[in-house]
């Protein structure tokens, strides 16, 4: 397994752009087992997920052609072989939002059999709401060896209802793609209340309509789909990733440096935007008026001490929780104290041990972290445990005194394309090394 060696206090400098997003380009990758023909999608980062999704497409029938075509990486996926129905444990248990295919595959072949996916570091990841969601539509839906096995009525298709997607944490962003995207061949109108209003959503949605689908509302918490017989292909460029962009936004942040990032959403970090200022965070456009609101070129400073804040993660657009542990690295370095509450994931602080171990002064109470701002964080051997809690400790190593080593960095990997080298290009003094060539941890 791999680490990260960080020699932290360095002022950063240059240029980054924003990958495509991730969890955009997983629903989206999925979409193709709608479509009569193929879909190409252009700007998909290279990361674990991404390669665990091709796995996946293949294993239920999917040809993949990836090529360059110097706007980032493209894959043409097609769906030629639809005997295929079955999405394994040995994936799904790597990646949760694989069940983001079940919707999709149960529309198209008629029946779907996608393993429950497992809890994850950052809690339960129930799919009771997904499940629901496809019952409204008429699926016959049953578990059978930790499987789920998801069949259309016997009628041959679904058919479109009303249905209420909220839960106790609010809307299911995976969820809402799901029935969305069943919802775009069944008979009949669906109405999707409570649906999720994220950014990724919207993207679906997009590449839906262009292949042949009649999408309303995507976006808001009402989203209509009349149902259509059947699907073509399209290209569809993914959405920037506003979870990377808010991280490099807190890397320029948090080491006092300037840096100017491309491709940013800066129409999809309204919510962050506002933190970022709370804190002293400067984010300002460098590009024209005409740009593309989630194609900005920008560039983000901090104007001088960092200023504590106050803030409980939301659905979208409220502040995302995929910020938060990024977020508190921050705080960590601010003039007073700062209250942090999540609201999404409850279990969703492994950062908290581990950022205290560099010497943070951080007072969990349930959902709630009390972040009181210390002069300097110190360099230390941390863990990295999800994905976030893993580049808030990058953030961390990057700002603190001396040394910082962060074991199991496969974690990062899958949201984070090349993070160490965007980092060293940037001046960062980040190294990639395997962990066994570390010398072991003392006590
Ligand atoms: C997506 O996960 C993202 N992943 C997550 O990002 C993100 O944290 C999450 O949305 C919330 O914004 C991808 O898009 C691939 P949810 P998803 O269903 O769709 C509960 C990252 O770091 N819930 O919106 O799986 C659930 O437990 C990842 O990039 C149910 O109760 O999340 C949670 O508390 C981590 N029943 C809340 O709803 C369900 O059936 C939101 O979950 C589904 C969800």
């Amino acid at each position: 397994m791999d680490a990260f060696v960080i020699n932290g206090g360095n002022t950063l400098g240059g240029s980054i752009e924003i990958n495509g997003s991730k969890n955009a380009c997983l629903p989206l990758m999925a979409a193709a087992l709608l479509g009569d023909q193929p879909i190409t999608l252009h700007h998909v980062p290279r990361l674990a997920d991404i390669s665990n999704m091709l796995n996946l497409l293949e294993r239920l029938g999917c040809s993949i052609d990836e090529h360059d075509s110097g706007d980032g990486r493209s894959i043409t996926l097609y769906a030629e072989d639809e005997s295929l129905s079955l999405a394994p444990y040995d994936i799904v248990r790597t990646m949760r939002a694989s069940i983001c295919v079940l919707g999709p595959m149960l529309a198209k072949r008629g029946e779907a059999r996608v393993s429950m996916p497992g809890g994850c570091a950052i809690g339960d990841r129930p799919i009771d709401l997904h499940l629901r969601g496809l019952r409204a539509l008429g699926a016959e839906i049953t578990l059978d060896g930790g499987d789920v096995v998801a069949r259309v009525p016997a009628s041959g298709r679904l058919r479109g209802n009303t249905v209420f997607l909220g839960g106790a944490f609010g809307p299911t962003v995976l969820g809402t793609a799901n029935v969305m995207s069943a919802a775009t061949l069944a008979q009949g109108t669906t109405v999707i209340e409570a649906a999720a209003c994220e950014p990724e959503v919207v993207d679906v949605a997009r590449l839906l309509n262009s292949m042949g689908a009649r999408i309303e509302g995507a976006g808001t918490p009402r989203i209509t789909v009349h149902g259509v017989e059947s699907l073509g292909g399209a290209e569809h460029r993914v959405i920037p990733d506003r979870i990377e962009a808010g991280t490099y936004v807190l890397a320029a942040a948090i080491t006092g440096s300037r840096l100017r990032l491309t491709n940013y959403p800066a129409d999809a970090l309204i919510a962050a935007q506002d933190q970022f200022e709370r804190m002293g965070v400067c984010v300002r456009a460098a590009d024209g008026p005409d740009a593309d609101p989630l194609r900005r070129t920008v560039e983000a400073w901090r104007e001088a001490a960092v200023r504590p804040t106050t803030v409980s993660t939301q659905p979208h657009p409220g502040f995302p929780t995929d910020l938060q542990a990024q977020l508190m690295a921050l705080a960590c370095l601010a003039d007073g104290n700062s209250v942090i509450t999540e609201r999404i994931y409850e279990q969703r602080f492994l950062h908290v041990a581990e950022l205290s171990r560099m010497g943070a002064s951080l007072f969990r109470q349930g959902s709630t972290v009390v972040v009181s701002g210390v002069e300097q964080l110190v360099g230390a051997p941390v863990m990295a445990s999800d994905l976030r809690a893993s580049a808030s400790l990058v953030l961390a190593g990057l700002a603190a005194e001396g040394e910082t080593v962060i074991r199991r960095v496969y974690h990062l990997d899958r949201g984070y394309e090349q993070m160490e080298q965007k980092l060293r290009t940037l001046g960062a003094k980040i190294e990639r090394v395997d962990e066994r060539d570390l010398a072991p941890v003392p006590g």
